[in-house]
């Protein structure tokens, strides 16, 4: 299981500071989707808080942020995708409020 939190406003200010900073967490999907975003900035952060808890729950060193992405169904619902690649075995859930945003990512039993 791995669970993170972060404040948005962080999120945006790196961004602000690097131009590299997006390209180098996010794939271009992950752009893409938040761009379109009134604020993209909770989206963008929730992502990262994403990308941090299933970091944690797969104890994985050799991973990067980028090598972890979220996808969405078609009624929103997240999902993990490593290296491009779904994963089944790895529930998402994501909240994000103005100032904060959680993300928890909880393995599943076989
Ligand atoms: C899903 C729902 C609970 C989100 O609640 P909320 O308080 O508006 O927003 P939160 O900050 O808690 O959560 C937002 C995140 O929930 C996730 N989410 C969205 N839809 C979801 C779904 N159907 N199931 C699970 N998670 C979902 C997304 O990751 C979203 O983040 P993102 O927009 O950056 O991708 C709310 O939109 C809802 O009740 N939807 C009903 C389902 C629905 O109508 N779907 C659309 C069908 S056309």
């Amino acid at each position: 299981m791995g669970l993170d939190i972060i404040e948005v406003a962080r999120i945006e200010s790196l961004a602000a500071r690097s131009k590299k900073f997006l390209p180098r967490i996010f794939t271009d999907e992950e752009i893409a989707y938040c761009r379109l975003k009134k604020n993209p900035w909770p989206h963008f952060a929730v992502r990262f808080a994403a990308k941090e808890a299933v970091w944690k729950a797969l104890g994985q060193k050799g991973l990067t942020l980028k090598d972890i992405s979220v996808a969405r169904d078609k009624n929103g619902r997240p999902s993990v995708l490593l290296r491009g690649k779904k994963v089944n075995d790895i529930e998402l859930s994501l909240t994000h409020s103005r100032d904060y945003a959680l993300a928890v990512a909880a393995g599943l039993a076989h």
